[in-house]
């Protein structure tokens, strides 16, 4: 934390929406690029698609491979407070039980319909339609037979072993966290931390949500990019701050607009029990303002449940204080596929280009999928060694693609319209002058560069 930054104050800046401030463009219009250009497919497509998964194809995969990245290579990489984990999926199930996973804080309240076998989120029915009538709210149609509200456990259950019997019961995680919490002492002691200091991990969570949808952005399986930030009790709440403004700002050095962006303190009802503050950044998505990711002081509640649940000392000795006592913990939670699709809605533009739209992905060079695409003007023999030289150099050091095919217009709109900020060309007069032009996404201005320039001019405009 740097004392001379004002974070609350920051926070005061952040926690402003800009009312005038529109999405983008629609989901469906995202949906649509995403599948027409290989960033995400529906699963089981071709037996009719299963509901609410999702496969992420090669410049998804890509771009999925980036945004980890860069959150590691600024969190962990970056910094002197941090170390990396990669805990189980299938943690001890006991985890579950003092997490509070598996009691009724973790479950929604669900009324099914008997009429039509729907399920319904018994909050959620002011804002659902009726499986019978399209027109009308579940239970006000006559033919609507509604249950009472049920609690339904959002975890994923499986059976380890050959048996399935009550004893080889085991959960799939929900979040990455627990597994930090569980390993405290494990990565405390063996990496010799001293407090404040952070364990990131990255992976997959599963939950059995009720009301998956809206693309990517509410899935069963997901992948989070979870921080546990171990702090001294007492200086949770500064670090609270300074955590929620260094993330939003984290989105916002990737090109995310201030615009669409905001941060939303959890009011006191909203909080969960053991949270001693929370702050949502908020996107405004086609669907309206909604949590791309939480920022939350979670007090020393998991680290004391656990401790209770396994009588293991899980305490940390503060040789400055000469004092033991339980961390308390703040924690920066993301969403992997949330982002993605935060990157994708928020670079989406449509701008006139002649007598027609060019569709351009202005993703910030760190995310784009495609680096640098090498195009030479044409198929020719005489072209084309020249230009798999070229290939190779720039393939060593960047994500490329090498595409000859149609005329240089078509393919400098197809790699506008996936994000590849740089594409180099090779022409005719490159066997002779031994240069190539390099074309900016952006600008669509173009320049000149001798080959043996050519990388040192790559990097320099595209920041790495
Ligand atoms: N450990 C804290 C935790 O898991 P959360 O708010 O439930 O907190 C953190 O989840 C982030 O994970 C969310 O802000 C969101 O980005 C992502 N996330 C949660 N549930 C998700 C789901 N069903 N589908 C996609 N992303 C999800």
């Amino acid at each position: 934390m740097d004392s001379t930054v004002d974070y609350q104050s920051k926070l005061a800046g952040y926690l402003e929406t800009n009312e005038a401030a529109q999405a983008t463009t629609t989901m469906d219009v995202i949906i649509s690029l995403a599948k027409r250009r290989g960033f995400v497919f529906q699963t089981g497509e071709i037996y009719g698609g299963f509901a609410s998964t999702w496969d992420y194809g090669p410049l998804g995969t890509e771009m999925k491979r980036n945004i980890r990245a860069e959150w590691w290579r600024w969190l962990v990489q970056g910094r002197d407070d941090m170390v990396g984990l990669d805990s189980a999926i299938l943690q001890h199930p006991r985890t579950w039980e003092a997490s509070g996973h598996l009691s009724a804080g973790f479950s929604d309240l669900l009324v099914d319909c008997r009429t039509c076998k729907l399920r319904f989120r018994a909050d959620h029915i002011p804002d659902s339609q009726c499986g019978l009538n399209s027109k009308v709210h579940p239970g006000e149609d006559k033919q609507c037979s509604l249950t009472e509200p049920r609690q339904f456990n959002l975890m994923f259950k499986t059976f380890v072993g050959p048996v399935e019997e009550d004893a080889a019961v085991a959960y799939l995680r929900p979040e990455t966290a627990q597994g930090i919490f569980t390993n405290f002492v494990n990565v405390q002691q063996t990496m010799r931390r001293k407090l404040p200091f952070g364990i990131a991990q990255q992976g997959t969570s599963f939950r059995n949500e009720i009301t998956p949808g809206n693309f990517i952005f509410r899935t069963r399986e997901f992948e989070q990019m979870e921080m546990e930030f171990f702090v001294k009790p007492g200086e949770d709440v500064a670090w609270l701050n300074y955590w929620a403004a260094t993330c939003f700002e984290w989105f916002t050095n990737l090109g995310v607009s201030r615009d669409r962006l905001r941060l939303r303190e959890h009011d006191q009802e909203e909080l969960a029990h053991y949270s001693n503050g929370t702050y949502d950044v908020e996107y405004l998505f086609p669907i309206g303002w909604s949590e791309l990711m939480g920022i939350a002081d979670r007090t020393d509640f998991d680290l004391r449940s656990h401790q209770t649940a396994s009588g293991r000392d899980l305490s940390y000795f503060d040789e400055e204080a000469k004092e033991r006592y339980l961390p308390y913990v703040v924690e920066p939670a993301l969403g992997l596929n949330r982002a993605l699709l935060t990157f994708l809605i928020d670079s989406y533009a449509e701008e006139p280009d002649k007598d027609e739209t060019r569709v351009v992905l202005r993703l910030h060079p760190r995310i784009a999928p495609i680096k640098v695409a090498i195009l030479p003007l044409s198929k020719k023999d005489t072209l084309t060694p020249l230009a798999k030289q070229v290939h190779a150099a720039v393939r060593a050091q960047y994500m490329t693609m090498y595409d000859e095919s149609q005329s240089i217009g078509k393919r400098y709109r197809r790699q506008d319209e996936i994000g590849t900020p740089l594409c180099v060309t090779i022409d005719f007069d490159s066997l002779t002058d031994n240069a190539v032009t390099i074309r900016e996404r952006d600008s669509m201005s173009q320049i000149r560069v001798a080959i043996p320039e050519l990388l040192p001019a790559l990097r320099e405009k595209l920041g790495f």
